[in-house]
């Protein structure tokens, strides 16, 4: 693991506790403007590893739209500085997509055909080298009018195809831990 990672990002934007607008599972969400989201994790202990991760959100999200998969417009990997903690943390910038519903919030014929829609693209998703980890409701935004799904948080995603790897750095660190135990 590269420990100067976190050095290299670039400083950009500034946050708050007043700016959280979405709280998920692993992560904190904060607005900043013109509309972008930056994706700060909840474990900030180890620098290098919160580094690795936002970093790999921002490979398999251009991959995907590489490859042809609607997602949210990616901004890339900075150093944001975090006022009431006052220090910076990695995040991952991307376009805050709130005008889209979440697969979760949807019932009766939308969820239906959402529910459709999604089942072929998990399987586009496998056949184009893409594992998707955490392939679930509240990570997948659909866009009503347009029918179309915008697919998002790929922290346990990886993308093997040929010679080509971008695995989730979550298995690295626990090989690491496990590493260290033996
Ligand atoms: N680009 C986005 N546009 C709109 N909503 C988003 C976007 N990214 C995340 N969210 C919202 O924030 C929630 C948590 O973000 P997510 O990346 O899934 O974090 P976690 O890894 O903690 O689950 C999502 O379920 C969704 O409601
Ligand atoms: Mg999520």
């Amino acid at each position: 693991m590269d420990k100067s990672l976190f050095e290299i990002l670039p400083k950009k934007f500034t946050i708050n506790y007043n700016n959280i607008k979405y709280v998920g599972g692993m992560a904190h969400l904060y607005s900043i403007p013109k509309t972008k989201l930056v994706k700060i994790l909840k474990k900030t202990e180890d620098l290098d590893f919160i580094t690795n991760m936002v970093i790999h959100q921002e490979k398999i999200s251009k991959k995907l739209g590489e490859k042809g998969y609607n997602v949210p417009r990616v901004f890339g990997s900075f150093k944001i500085y975090h006022e009431n903690k006052g220090i910076f943390l990695p995040g991952f910038v991307n376009e805050d997509m709130y005008f889209l519903k979440r697969m979760d919030s949807l019932y009766g014929f939308n969820f239906d055909y959402f529910f459709n829609l999604y089942k072929e693209i998990l399987i586009n998703l496998k056949k184009d080298g893409f594992v998707p980890g955490d392939f679930k409701k509240e990570n997948i935004l659909c866009d009503l009018n347009l029918k179309k799904i915008y697919l998002i948080d790929y922290d346990d995603w990886d993308y093997i195809k040929n010679e080509e790897k971008i695995i989730t750095p979550r298995y690295n660190y626990l090989d690491n831990i496990f590493f260290k135990k033996i």
